[in-house]
């Protein structure tokens, strides 16, 4: 992870939250009538679609745009502004398409994230491979307004379509003996180039992992869209996950494959760099990186005239996780 300049942007430029969920209603609407548009398109000829429709809604398949456009309601009471849709779709980590912040969304086109499938592997009763199509269609997707801490010390605030990673993990059977979820990303340098450069400091394809209390906390998401719309590919199409209480490396993106395991299962950064990123993670504003201070952070957008710095909250502010910790010294356990 690379200390980048932060780019200048307008203070004038945030969304405000009831604009956004004013047009979430808009939206929500407008999927409803692309969709009856291309469902007329294939009876009776080609049809505009609504120039609305964001880019990744119209590549995302219409099972996924309509499964989104019923998400429920975000009840979560953050009162935190919402960082603009443009910010969090071109300001990345996404190092299988390059290192600069830029750079996932400029390079991430070649990744196709439908049909896409999911292996469920490890110690539960039942496993196998899975259509992404299929997997959703027995959760309920819900939208949650979360803060989003790098590591890097910057910070977003964003609305995600998902559900509960724990609503999945049930319908397996984990055994007693799944005590860890480990995670992996696609590898496949055609549709992920960085993955094929000889410069990376990551062992490919990307991986990460949750202790089972943690996978099964109901805060912990897997996402499937952002804004109302289908994750575009640089935010980690078609399925990434979400832990807002722990930096954002954690949040794998792509993920291909999710298995239950007895032991504690590699995590990528960690591999990389042990004495720097530990396998918990969690943000906690009193142990610092050895590059950055975590006692604050940079609340993005953010630029030189208005840096946005705020104080940083242990476990991001998501209090309700500190009994999965208790009696754990997280100076050690980082
Ligand atoms: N997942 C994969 N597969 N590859 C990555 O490089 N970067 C991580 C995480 N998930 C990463 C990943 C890091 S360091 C961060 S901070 C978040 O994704 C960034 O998520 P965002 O780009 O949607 O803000």
């Amino acid at each position: 992870m690379l200390i980048k300049r932060p780019p200048r942007i307008a203070s004038s430029e945030i969304t405000p939250e009831p604009i956004y969920r004013a047009r979430r209603q808009f939206m929500r609407q407008s999927v409803a009538l692309g969709t009856a548009a291309i469902a007329a398109g294939a009876v009776g000829g080609a049809q505009a679609k609504p120039s609305f429709v964001a880019k990744a809604d119209v590549a995302s398949p219409p099972w996924l745009r309509d499964k989104i456009a019923g998400a429920a309601a975000d009840t979560s009471e953050i009162n935190d502004t919402l960082t603009p849709y443009e910010h969090v779709t071109s300001y990345n980590n996404f190092y299988e398409f390059g290192y600069n912040k830029d750079d996932p969304a400029k390079h991430s086109g070649s990744l196709k994230p439908h049909p896409w499938q999911v292996e469920i592997s490890g110690e539960a009763e039942k496993t196998g491979t899975f259509d992404l199509e299929d997997i959703l269609s027995k959760v309920e997707l819900q939208e949650r307004v979360y803060r989003l801490r790098c590591v890097e010390a910057w910070s977003m605030v964003i609305p995600w379509i998902g559900f509960e990673l724990g609503s999945l993990l049930k319908q397996f059977n984990p055994t007693s003996r799944a005590k860890y979820v480990a995670f992996t990303t696609l590898k496949d340098t055609k549709q992920m180039p960085a993955q094929g450069s000889a410069f990376g400091t990551i062992d490919w394809p990307y991986v990460e992992g949750l202790r089972m209390d943690e996978a099964m906390h109901p805060l912990t998401l897997l996402a499937v869209g952002l804004y109302g719309k289908a994750l575009p590919n640089q935010n980690g199409a078609p399925l990434r996950l979400v832990v807002p209480w722990k930096y954002g490396f954690k949040s794998i993106k792509s993920i291909v494959k999710i298995e239950f395991t007895e032991e504690q299962p590699p995590t990528s950064w960690n591999i990389s760099a042990p004495n720097e990123y530990g396998f918990y993670a969690n943000v906690n504003p009193k142990v610092d990186h050895p590059r950055w201070s975590q006692a604050t952070e940079r609340r993005l957008p953010s630029g030189l005239f208005s840096p946005n710095i705020i104080d940083t909250q242990m476990f991001n502010g998501y209090d309700e996780v500190a009994s999965l910790y208790r009696g754990m010294d997280l100076k050690k356990y980082f």
